[in-house]
C-alpha cells in the first residue's frame, strides 16, 4: 500500500523532477495528482510510464491526500501551504515562505533528519534553498570531524534556479545575440547570455542580497548557528547545476587527505578530486545526478586551519526535488505518516 501524493507546480522545472524522482526512487505511490495553475488544467505530464492530466489548484480537494510536494513559488505557498496542512496532508514546501518559521522544520536528510519530529507542528516541512542544500551536505561531515569556525562561499548559480522563464531567457538571448535579434533582459536584471551577474534576489539595506542571507540563515538553522558564513551569490549562463567555491576555517588542523577520506564516507557526497584535466566536476557533469560532488580540495595557506574546495550539484535535484522526495521517504521511514488509502508496509 502506498500514499496519495500531490505535486503542486507539476508543469514547472522542479515539479517535473519531483515526478521523475518519485518514480526513480520507487516511492510508494497509490495515486498521484499533478496540480498547477488554472491555465494548465488538462495539460499532460509524465509520471513514469503514465500520463497525468494537470488539475487546477483552486478547485482541488486535498482532504484525501497524504503528502503534498509544493513547488509553485513563494506567493502560492504563502496562500496555500497552511490551508493544505490544516486539511490533513503533510506539505513539503519548496519555497522560502516557511523556512525560517520556528514551527516548521527545515530539513536536509543527510544533515538533520531528527528535525522530522517537528513535522506535525504545522503539517509543513520546508525544503532549503538550492545553494544551501548542497553546501550543508558537504559541510556537515567536515563539521562533525573538526568544528567549522568560519566559511566564505561564492556561488555560480544556473539559470534554472529562476524557473522555466530563466532557462528560456538564456536560450532566447543566446539565439538573439547570434542572430542579431532582441536580447533585452526580461527575467534577469541584465543580459545573462555570455555574462555573469553578481546579484540574485533583491538587495537588503546592508548591501547583501536576500539570496545570500538565505544561505547563512538556513545553514544556521539546519547545521549550526555558531558557524560564521559570508556569501556572494552569482548567476552564471549555465542551464542546470549550481557550483560553489568554499573556503572553510576549522578549529583544528585538517589536511586535504583527511577531508577527502571524510567526504568519501559521507552520505550524499561524491569526491572527484585528481590533479588532472578530468579530475574535477562541472555543472554539466552533475546535471541529472543525485550526488553533491566535491573537487579541488586544497589547503588555504592564509589561515591556520583552512581548506578550500569546489562543490557542484544539480540544483533541480539535490537543490530541490530530490531533497523533497528524501524528506517524504524520511516521513515514511520514521513512521510520522501512514497512508490514508491503506495500511503501512514499513515500520521503524
Ligand atoms: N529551480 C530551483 O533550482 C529551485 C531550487 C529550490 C527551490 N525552488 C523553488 O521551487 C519553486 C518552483 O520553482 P521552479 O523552478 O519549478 O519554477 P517554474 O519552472 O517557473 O514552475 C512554476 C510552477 O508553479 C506553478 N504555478 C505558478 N503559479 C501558480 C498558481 N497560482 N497556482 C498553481 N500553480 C502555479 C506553475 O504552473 P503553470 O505552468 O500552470 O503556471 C509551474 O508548474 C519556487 O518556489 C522556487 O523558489 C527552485
Amino acid at each position: 500500500m502506498g500514499y496519495v501524493v500531490a505535486v503542486v507546480g507539476a508543469t514547472g522545472n522542479v515539479g517535473q523532477e519531483m515526478l521523475n524522482i518519485l518514480e526513480e526512487l520507487n516511492f510508494p505511490v497509490d495515486k498521484m495528482h499533478a496540480i498547477a495553475s488554472r491555465k494548465s488544467k488538462g495539460v499532460e505530464v509524465s509520471f513514469g510510464d503514465r500520463t497525468l492530466k494537470c488539475e487546477d489548484l483552486e478547485q482541488f480537494d486535498f482532504s484525501g491526500v497524504d503528502i503534498v510536494l509544493m513547488s509553485a513559488g513563494g506567493k502560492v505557498s504563502k496562500e496555500w501551504s497552511e490551508k493544505i496542512g490544516k486539511a490533513g496532508p503533510i506539505v513539503i514546501d519548496n519555497s522560502s515562505a516557511f523556512r525560517m518559521d520556528p514551527d516548521v522544520p527545515l530539513i536536509v536528510p543527510e544533515v538533520n533528519p531528527d528535525a522530522i519530529k517537528q513535522a506535525k507542528k504545522k503539517n509543513i516541512i520546508a525544503n532549503p534553498n538550492c545553494s544551501t542544500a548542497q553546501l550543508v551536505v558537504a559541510l556537515k561531515p567536515l563539521h562533525d570531524a573538526a568544528k567549522i569556525k568560519r566559511a566564505v562561499v561564492s556561488t555560480y548559480q544556473s539559470v534554472s534556479g529562476a524557473g522555466k522563464e530563466g532557462m528560456d531567457e538564456l536560450w532566447n538571448q543566446t539565439k538573439a545575440i547570434y542572430g542579431l535579434g532582441d536580447a533585452t533582459p526580461k527575467v534577469f536584471p541584465k543580459q545573462i547570455a555570455f555574462n555573469v551577474l553578481p546579484f540574485i534576489g533583491s538587495f537588503r539595506d546592508d548591501g547583501y542580497t536576500d539570496e545570500e542571507a538565505k544561505m547563512w540563515d538556513e545553514t544556521h538553522k539546519i547545521l549550526d548557528p555558531s558557524i560564521k558564513l559570508t556569501v556572494t551569490c552569482v548567476r552564471v549562463p549555465v542551464f542546470v547545476g549550481h557550483s560553489e567555491s568554499v573556503t572553510v576555517e576549522f578549529d583544528r588542523p585538517i589536511s586535504p587527505d583527511e577531508a577527502r577520506a571524510i567526504l568519501r564516507d559521507a552520505p550524499g557526497v561524491q569526491v572527484i578530486d585528481k590533479q588532472e584535466a578530468d579530475g574535477y566536476i562541472t555543472p554539466i557533469d552533475a546535471a541529472g545526478e543525485h550526488a553533491v560532488y566535491v573537487s579541488r580540495i586544497r589547503k588555504d595557506h592564509t589561515v591556520e586551519n583552512g581548506l578550500s574546495f569546489w562543490v557542484v550539484s544539480d540544483n533541480l535535484r539535490k537543490g530541490a526535488a530530490l531533497n523533497a522526495v528524501q524528506i517524504a521517504q524520511l516521513l515514511d521511514e520514521a513512521g510520522v505518516i501512514t497512508p490514508k488509502s491503506g495500511y503501512r508496509t514499513l515500520t521503524v
